[in-house]
Order: structure tokens, then sequence, then C-alpha cells
């Protein structure tokens, strides 16, 4: 199948022919995720003892950008046309993996953040126990989600299991979770480049990576699309980490809704080695890498070009 936006000249929409929209793209797909992540929890929280439901249910559905699923759902969308509600099913998977990561990031013992997304965290609301054991609980049941999504959307085991070990391989101690440790390191020394792009790529870049790739895998993408998705997910998420420390440094906190900042907690961060413009042209740069991968295999649609630009235009 031709993928919607190759080859026009401005990037139109696959469903009306008009003009593409993110504003309106981000809006459908969050939708759809809302409702994907309220199904996931109806199923979710009956299993979990009474005192870690209202921790999980307040982390998973307090908001944020919706980033990985529609990630997911677009790259599947580039590969096989339009998706389902089975697609946005499969990727909130990967949202349970973030919620409960943001969970523990703000723990006293790591960030020791009180704020975000405007609002108190877990653990300040409901205790340093139950964040952790709450964001503990959505591990497995991301894993099981994806499962059970893989198989309903008529996947073999086989397929299946790649599609749960490929957001196994990005949450754990070779990806997120080691980028975790990485960064913990990494207070009160001066890193330098190509440590920070290790620590960003696997504290972040990596489950955004596995985002791509696991819509890729849903759609039974083409080996050489998978690997463009890919490659193509490793530069922009490292300049999502990149706009990530950008906009610590330069918004306005009530719009970013987080505390404390990196300054703060001593973090090396790409601002604190290379300063605003710079890491704002690093990220662009790499935005730019990242579409020509895309368009090299033709899988430049106008969702993932624009999605690519919005991950450094973003203000919080
Ligand atoms: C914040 O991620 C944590 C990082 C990996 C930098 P997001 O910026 O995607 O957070 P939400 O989900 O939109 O709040
Ligand atoms: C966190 O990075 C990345 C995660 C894996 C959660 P940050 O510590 O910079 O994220 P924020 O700024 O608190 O959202
Ligand atoms: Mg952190
Ligand atoms: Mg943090
Ligand atoms: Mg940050």
């Amino acid at each position: 199948m031709k993928p919607a936006g190759s080859g026009a000249k401005g990037p139109t929409s696959a469903s009306t022919g008009g003009p593409f929209l993110l504003a309106a793209y981000l809006d459908e797909a969050r939708n759809q995720v809302e409702t994907a992540l309220d199904r996931a929890l109806s199923t979710t929280l009956p299993l979990l003892p009474q005192a870690l439901r209202e921790p999980v249910e307040a982390a998973v559905t307090s908001g944020g950008k919706r980033l990985r699923p529609i990630l997911c759902m677009a790259a599947y969308e580039a590969c096989q046309g339009p998706r389902g509600p089975d697609v946005a099913d499969l990727a909130v998977s990967l949202e349970f993996i973030h919620a409960y990561s943001l969970m523990h990031d703000d723990l006293p013992c790591m960030d020791d953040a009180p704020l975000r997304r405007g609002r108190p965290t877990p653990h300040i609301t409901y205790g340093e126990r139950s964040a952790t054991l709450g964001g503990a609980a959505l591990i497995p049941v991301a894993h099981v989600l994806a499962w059970r999504s893989a198989r309903g959307m008529g996947h073999s085991p086989e397929e299946a299991r790649g599609m749960v070990a490929c957001i196994a391989r990005a949450a754990g101690g070779a990806g997120m979770v080691g980028g975790q440790g990485l960064d913990l390191l990494g207070e009160d020394r001066v890193l330098d480049q190509s440590d920070l792009d290790q620590l960003h790529g696997l504290k972040t870049g990596a489950l955004l990576t596995a985002s791509l790739e696991l819509g890729a895998l849903a759609a039974r993408a083409p080996l050489a699309r998978r690997e463009a998705l890919v490659t193509f997910g490793q530069a922009i998420g490292l300049a999502f980490q990149i706009a990530d420390d950008v906009l610590d440094a330069t918004a306005d906190q009530d719009r970013l809704g987080k505390a404390p900042s990196d300054q703060d907690l001593s973090k090396s961060t790409y601002v604190s080695l290379l300063g605003v413009d710079a890491s704002r042209a690093r990220a662009r740069s790499l935005v730019d890498q990242g579409i020509e991968e895309l368009a090299r295999t033709g899988v430049d649609t106008p969702p993932l070009v624009e999605l690519a630009r919005y991950v450094v235009d973003r203000d919080r």
C-alpha cells in the first residue's frame, strides 16, 4: 500500500485530501488513546489491591501529551493504512510503561519532584509506598496488555512475543531503566556529548523508538521500513529529550507544570553542556535527519513528519 503522504508536495490529510493539520490529528488520536486507556484500566484496576487503584488510575489518567501511543499509531498508519481501535489498545501499553516511569522518576530517591502536569505527584498524594508499588504494578500490566492486544489483532504467538519483547527491551536495563541509572550518576558531574547522547538515548529515546517499532510490527511492515522507523525513532527520541532539557531551562513553570528544575537537581543536561541555542539547533538537525530517513523508504507521511517537528516545537 502506498503510504498516505509519500511524494505529496505539501502535507495533505489521507482521510480528507485537504491540508494536513497536526492539531486536528492530535485531538482525534488523543481521544482514541484516552478511550483505549479507559478500556485498559477497566480490566486492570479490579485486579489490584484497593490501596493501589487510586494512585494507578491517577497516574494514567492525569493527562500528558500521549506522544508514545500516538507515534505508534502513526507508524502503523504509515505502513498499513487507516487504524482501528485495536491499534490504540496495543499502543496504550507504551503509555502504561511511560506512566510508571514518571511515577518512579518523581520519587524522593530519584528527582524528588512534587509537581507534574500541574498537579501534586503520586507520592505526594498517596505516599511513597503506594507510588512505588503502583508504578511497579503497571510494568507487567503493560506487557500483558500488549500480548492480548497483539493476539486480538490476529497476530501469531510468535509475532505477539516479538511485540512484547520490543516493549520489554526498551523499558529495561538496556533501555529506559538503564538511562535513568546514568541520569542519576550524572548528577553533579560534567558529562561530554557522547555520554549525554547515550544517557538521553536510553532514558527517553528507547521507549520512543519502541513506539515506532511497535507500530511497524503491528502493521507487519517490511524490514526496510521497520529499520527506517527505528532510525527515525532514535533521532527524534534524542531530540525529544534535548527539547525537554531546553524547556526545563526556558519555559514558564506554570505552563510546564513540573518542578524542580534540572538546575536545582544539578543534572547533566544538553543545556548545561551546550547552552540553549546550540541544544535547539542539535534537536532540529536530529529531526531533519530522522525525516530524511523516513523519506528514503517512503514512509514520510504527514503525521510522522509533523509529529517529528512537534517534538522540538512543543511548548510543554
Ligand atoms: C516526560 O515525558 C518525561 C521524559 C521522557 C522527558 P513527556 O514530556 O512525554 O510527558 P507527558 O506524558 O507529556 O506529561
Ligand atoms: C525522565 O527524564 C525520563 C523518564 C524515563 C521518566 P526527566 O527527569 O528529565 O523527565 P521530567 O523532566 O521529570 O519529565
Ligand atoms: Mg529524571
Ligand atoms: Mg524528572
Ligand atoms: Mg526533564
